[in-house]
């Protein structure tokens, strides 16, 4: 741990700012629920990411395009009530912020006022700007999302890396550009080439955190049940499972089902 991360202090967008400039990378990493948001809060994880894969990881669902603001609001109010040091940010859902910038200044109010969190995060570039603008204007710290762009899978038609092409990785950066100039904190870059994203960590303001975009960004993100191993289906490329929760709960189960079925559990010390 470092310097920065190593006091017990609630981290904020600031401390964001000052960990790029000490050159300490953060550690982000999503969760959707109080007991995980604990755990991982305790271990020392920078910032909990209430994302809208917790359409996916929590609900089933094929995409982030379905959960809808109350059911964010759900997961974010659990995870900020676990929360003593890590910086909570929340995603603003799909269709939440695309239709008007009063529209979005709206739902990122209600998202903040009625679940705690410390900030929020929307998909997309200069076609954001202004409603960004006026999200950060009524007091809210926002954090931005290029490159794929789940919200917008059925116009990539896919999961795909992003920004191969010059002129796509030029369009990036005039986004990461216009995004960090509205006052953007943090800009995650998920799944595009390294060096696109190493050269936009350098010439933006904002810290970046990278998901599938190389180790030149100021900081990283993971979704938890990937990271941690609740399934081992899926498998790209940019992930690194740093624990085994499948074995370990496939584990524990087997034991509880054989010590339920041959009367083990409970003995006599665990019976009143
Ligand atoms: O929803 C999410 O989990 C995210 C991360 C992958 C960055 O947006």
């Amino acid at each position: 741990m470092g310097y920065l991360t190593t006091s017990k202090k609630k981290i904020t967008a600031n401390t964001f700012l000052e960990l790029k400039a000490a050159g300490e990378k953060i550690a982000m990493m999503t969760a959707y629920d109080y007991t995980t948001a604990t755990i991982i809060d305790q271990a020392g994880i920078d910032s909990l990411l209430i994302g809208d894969s917790a359409s996916n990881v929590m609900c089933g669902n094929d995409d982030t395009l379905p959960i809808t603001v109350d059911e964010m609001i759900y997961h974010a109010k659990a995870v900020a009530r676990a929360t003593r040091h890590a910086l909570v940010v929340c995603d603003m859902p799909f269709g939440s912020y695309q239709v008007s910038r009063d529209e979005g200044v709206r739902n990122a109010i209600r998202i903040v006022k009625e679940s705690g969190v410390d900030a929020v995060k929307l998909e997309g570039g200069r076609d954001i700007v202004d409603t960004v603008c006026g999200i950060i204007s009524a007091g809210i710290p926002v954090v931005g999302h290029l490159g794929l762009t789940p919200q917008s899978v059925h116009v990539f038609g896919g999961y795909g890396l992003r920004a191969k092409d010059e002129a796509e990785a030029e369009r990036l950066m005039a986004d990461a550009k216009a995004l960090d100039e509205a006052g953007v904190f943090a800009l995650v870059l998920e799944k595009v080439p390294a060096a696109l994203a190493a050269r936009v960590s350098h010439e933006v303001k904002a810290a970046t955190i990278g998901i599938g975009a190389g180790n030149g960004t100021d900081g990283q993100v993971l979704v938890y049940a990937d990271a941690l191993g609740f399934s081992h289906d899926f498998k790209p490329k940019f992930l690194r499972r740093f624990a085994d929760a499948q074995q370990c709960i496939t584990d524990g189960v087997t034991q509880y089902v054989s010590c339920v079925k041959d009367s083990t559990f409970p003995n006599a010390d665990e019976s009143y």
